[in-house]
This record gives C-alpha cells, structure tokens and sequence, in this order.
C-alpha cells in the first residue's frame, strides 16, 4: 500500500490487512478537505443515499434516510471482548476475543466487494491536546466519512500530527453488504438482519470492529467505541475519565463564570442542557459539548474536562425554536438529517419542530405522509449532524487543550416520580452513590422497548468498557488524586418529574436554568440547603421561581422526600448493586446503608 498521506509503517501494513480482507473495489485515504466533503455529498446525492436539500432554506444540508432496520444504537449486539470475562463485568455482553475475532474476520471477509474501502485518520480531542487519541476508522460507508468530517478533526492534518507513531487505534466499519458484478444497490446498504449485526470492542489491545449498521453510535466509530468505551477503559489506567457528560459554561449576572457537566443517559436531555437559553434574566450558558467529556485533574488540582468532538449529532424531534433555539441556528446550514422528514419545499421537518406540520411530506421511510395519517413524520431517534462552530453561544474556551475546570457535575434521568428536581449529595462519595444508582427511562436512542426504567449508573450502562464496580472504584478513587475541596460538587437532577394525570411536573429546558442557579449559590455558600434522608435539597425560600407560572404544591413535591417512594427505589438499588458481586465497593455499600437508616428514622 502506499499512500501521498503518510510513510507510517504500522498504518500502512493496516490498511494492507484490510485491503486484503475486505476486498473493496477501490481505496480512498481522506484528506478531510471541503473539496473532498463536497464530492462526496454529491456522490451520496447521485447514488440516493442524499438528497440535497433548498438551497435558499437549509444551504449545504442533505438528507438521508436509512435501512428501517439500522435506526438506533444496538446494545445487545454490542461486546467488550476483553481477555477475562470477569473485567467486561455483568453489564456487558462479552465473548472470549479469539473466538470473537475468528468470527469477524469471517464476516468481513470479502465484505467490502464491489465498493470503495475509505481511510478515516481522525482525531478525539484536539491535536494539541495532550489527551487527544488518534484513530484509523475503515469504512465503506460515504456517509460515515461525512458524518466524522463534522463530528471529528480529520484528514491529513491527523496524520501530520501521527507521523510515525503507533499508538493509533484500529477501527474496522463495514455496512456488511458487498456489492455483487450486476447487482443494483440501494441508498442505504446494511445487513438487515439485528441478530447479524456485531459492534464489537477489543479493549486489551485496543481495537474496535462494527459489522452490519451505518447509523450514529454504530458506525461512527469515534464516538461511542472510541471516546467512550475503549477511553473509558484507557482513563481507568491512566488515572482520568471518560464519561457520557456535557460541558457548560454559566456566567450569572455578577460575572462570575461556572463550567457544569451534566450526565444524563441518551435522549434525556445533554444537548438541550448544553446550549440552552436560560429563562433568569443575567444568566448565561455557552456550550462546550454536548455528549462526551474526558475528564482529568489539571492545575490546581481542580478536575479539568475537554469535549473529544467537534461536532452535534443530535436528537431531532423536540428541538425547536421554543425548546432549544441554539441548536436550531446552529442547523440552519452545513448539516445533514437522518430519517426526519422532507417537505415539499425541500426542507426538514419532525415532530414538536415548533412549526405547523407540513399539508404533505415524504417521511421517514420515504412514504407519503400527511398529518392525519396516523404515522409520525421523523422517526423518534431522527438525527441532525451539526458542526460545533454553527452553535450561535459556543464557548470560545471550547478546544482549549487542556480544558476546563469543573465545579459541578450533575447527574440525572428520566423519572416520572419519587426523585426530585435537585439533589445536592453530601459529599464526593455520596455523589458516586447518586450516579451509581441513576435511574431512567429507556428511550428510542437505542433499538429495544422505550420507557422502561432501568437502572445507568453515570449514563454509562451502554458505554462503560469494563466491569461497571471497577468503574464505580475508579470514581471514588479521584478522591485519592486532589484534595476534595477540588473536586466538583455533584448533584442528581429530573426534569422529567409528571403528575397523576401524565403532565410534566416541571417546565424543563430555559427554566432548568433556575436550579443551575441554585447550585451556584451552593458552590458560592450564599444559601443553605435542607439536609434530608437523601440529601441537600433546596428550601423553597432560596428557589428562584420569579414569573414561573407553577403552583406551589408542585415545587413542593419537585422538593420534597416521597419517603415510601425512597423506599421502593432503596430495594430497587440494592437488587442491582447485586449484580456487581465482591466488585461493588465497600464505600458504596456503606451509603446504601446509611440511606436506609436516614429514611427509616425519617
Ligand atoms: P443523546 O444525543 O442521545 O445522548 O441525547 P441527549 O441527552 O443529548 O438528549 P436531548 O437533549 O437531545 O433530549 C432528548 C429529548 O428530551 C428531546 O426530545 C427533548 O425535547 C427532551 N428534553 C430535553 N430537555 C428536556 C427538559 O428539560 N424537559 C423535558 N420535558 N424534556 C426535555
Ligand atoms: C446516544 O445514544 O447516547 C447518542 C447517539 O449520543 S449515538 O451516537 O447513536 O450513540
Ligand atoms: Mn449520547
């Protein structure tokens, strides 16, 4: 192989390999230039995979709609390979990695006939990050090149700073659908079949192979695979986190200036947080990032956070100029949709857009639809893939290497009851036994039923590399690295609080504004909290609830301790601290205890 490129040996050799097994028509090295972006759209365009859209309404977009079978993450056909069963631990599916590489190679063998092999060299982190981590991302999905062209540094300037290193991490992608001489193709190639689609994780050494699916999670391999599972395994060793977070800027009206991360679990809410439009006059958010943070103790010993991407591939239906006008500017042009709808205009459109829905549309699945025809428009899991820099509050500080200093982390899900808005945890180990007993809602980000409650420690579950008690040690264990006084303050939130009659309790998006502000003055020690069972909750008096339309009763129980609902979630955490065996750590069993006793004696 040789390549105008790079002379890196180890690459090279590689990408040799999978010529050599995945038999492709032709092989691409990106350079990551617009040129080559925009020939690759068109490509896209001409085979049907895109479709352009009005270039007065929406300049430089395109929308695709995939294979209804590839909408969403697929979490039970994803593995942790690891050598021992024992360190992918009870929350993962694993597969002894020899067996499981014999099984892929077998699958790619010859899986890439008759189409092109691309070369992704891309970037998580900035490259004069010193934690940024190179990877090689193989693919022979177009769509995947221009999906990392938005959501990662790539290209040439990536194999610039590689040179000849070898610490790159293999990523192997392939839709799984070779094109036989003759064969007519269609716009989204996959393998159809779920039980044939494998995302698979070789942390030991480490590398990571996706067979059968082009979408999100699946197939941009930066993301998840990369940014999340394997770094999460590779922060355990060396000493820092990788973790499902946004990152946030608040400036209040004294300007002063907070950095926040938030975990909440996927479709709950991190790109709403991250950018929105406070409804408290003074107050200022900017966005850093919206999904993935890695984490490390910096200067001063303050715990310092970095956003790995470069780019938004968010939830569609709900986003709106009403719910979260940044990311609606920060899509206006530039971006490509994923199985939202297309109106006749040539424009998108998806469910609670906050316009009108259109007299006609093509939907998700490329049928004709109108607004009585009893079937949504955008598939619920539809996506927008936006550039970072398109975002109207950016924080200018967003690629700083070494990052940010964190002074709140927050944790939260969706939780129709018993948990309420805010919750301050007493101290560091408290606030690992909130994120290790996170609960919430499934939602349609990844394939199975939504809805149902489930137990996400950190919004992790589906992105945690290794045994998730190893993981829970690891958290505390950042005790030991500063000095406490350093380390955020951590607190457990819920928007999604409903009343008997199925409404939603608590206004959310803006108006979550109001309890970032009450963390602050917590950070401040400008205002007591109510110590409870189950931790630091606001007094009502301190609340800021100037011109919100809510009833008192309602900010009451957002505010208060369901007592016999504490006690049905106590069961439900240590049913599932159960499953972590001689792994849960001895500190978190301890705050169980303790919160049983508070809660008996309150
Ligand atoms: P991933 O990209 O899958 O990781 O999701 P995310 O955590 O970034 O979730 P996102 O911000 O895209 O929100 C997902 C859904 O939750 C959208 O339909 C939002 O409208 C809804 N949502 C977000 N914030 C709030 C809120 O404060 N209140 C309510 N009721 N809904 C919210
Ligand atoms: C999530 O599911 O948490 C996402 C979307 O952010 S995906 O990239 O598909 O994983
Ligand atoms: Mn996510």
């Amino acid at each position: 192989m040789i390549s105008n490129l790079t002379k890196n040996k180890k690459l090279l050799s590689y990408v040799d390999e999978a010529v050599k097994l995945c038999r492709p028509l032709r092989v691409h090295w990106c350079d990551g230039s617009e040129e080559e972006y925009n020939h690759l759209c068109e490509e896209l365009v001409k085979h049907g995979t895109f479709t352009e859209l009005n270039e007065k309404l929406r300049p430089g977009c395109y929308l695709a709609r995939s294979h209804a079978s590839d909408v969403a993450r697929v979490e039970d056909r994803t593995y942790i390979c690891s050598e021992k069963q024992e360190d992918a631990g009870p929350t993962n599916n694993w597969t002894d990695p020899v067996e499981m590489k014999k099984k892929l190679k077998d699958m790619f063998s010859g899986c890439m006939e008759g189409r092109t092999m691309y070369v992704i060299p891309f970037s998580m982190g900035p490259l004069d990050s010193p934690i940024h981590k190179i990877g090689i991302e193989i693919t022979d999905s177009g769509y995947v090149v221009v999906n990392m062209k938005i959501m990662t540094r790539m290209g040439k300037k990536v194999l610039d700073v590689l040179g000849d290193r070898t610490d790159f991490i293999p990523c192997m992608h392939s839709i799984g659908a070779p094109l036989k001489a003759g064969q007519k193709d269609v716009p989204w190639p996959c393998e159809p079949d779920p039980a044939k689609k494998y995302i698979v994780h070789f942390p030991d050494e480490p590398s990571i192979w996706s067979y059968g699916s082009g979408y999100g999670g699946n197939a941009l391999l930066g993301k998840k695979c990369l940014a999340l599972r394997l770094a999460s395994v590779i922060a355990r060793k060396e000493g820092w986190m990788a973790e499902h977070m946004l990152i946030l800027s608040l400036t209040s009206p004294k300007d002063k200036k907070y950095y926040i991360a938030a975990a909440f679990p996927s479709a709950c809410g991190k790109t709403n947080l991250a950018m929105m439009q406070p409804s408290l006059p003074g107050w200022k958010v900017k966005c850093l990032g919206d999904d993935i943070a890695w984490m490390r103790i910096g200067k001063g010993g303050k715990l310092y956070a970095i956003n790995p991407e470069t780019g938004f591939f968010g939830v569609a239906p709900g986003t709106s100029m009403n719910s979260n006008p940044n990311a609606m500017l920060s899509l206006t042009k530039n971006s490509i949709f994923t199985n939202v709808a297309l109106t006749p205009e040539g424009d998108v459109w998806w469910e609670d857009m906050g316009v009108p829905p259109p007299a006609k549309a093509i939907d998700w699945e490329g049928k004709d639809w109108t607004p009585d025809c009893g079937r949504k428009a955008a598939h619920p899991n539809s996506r927008f893939t936006a550039p970072a820099i398109q975002c109207p509050v950016l924080d200018p500080d967003w690629e700083k290497p070494e990052g940010v200093p964190i002074s709140a982390i927050l944790v939260g899900g969706r939780r129709p009851s018993t948990i309420p808005l805010v919750n301050e945890a007493f101290n560091w180990e408290h606030g690992v036994f909130m994120g290790s007993s996170a609960g919430s809602e499934t939602t349609t980000a990844a394939l199975g039923k939504a809805g149902v409650m489930r137990r996400d420690p950190f919004a992790m579950l589906p992105f945690c590399g290794y045994h998730m008690g190893d993981y829970l040690a690891h958290w505390l264990s950042m005790a030991k690295r500063t000095d406490r006084a350093n380390l955020p303050k951590v607190y457990f939130v819920n928007w999604f609080r409903k009343s008997a009659e199925g409404k939603w309790l608590w206004p959310g998006y803006g108006e979550n504004s109001r309890v970032l502000k009450w963390i602050c003055d917590r950070i401040e020690g400008d205002v007591k909290a109510n110590p409870t069972a189950i931790g630091n909750l606001p007094r009502l008096e301190d609340f800021d609830t100037d011109g919100l339309n809510l009833c008192c009763n309602d900010m009451k129980q957002l505010l208060s301790v369901d007592v016999e609902g504490w006690k049905n979630e106590l069961n439900d955490i240590t049913q599932n601290y159960e499953k972590f065996g001689s792994k849960l750590p001895e500190a978190l069993k301890k705050e169980l205890e303790e919160l049983k006793s508070r809660l008996e004696n309150s």
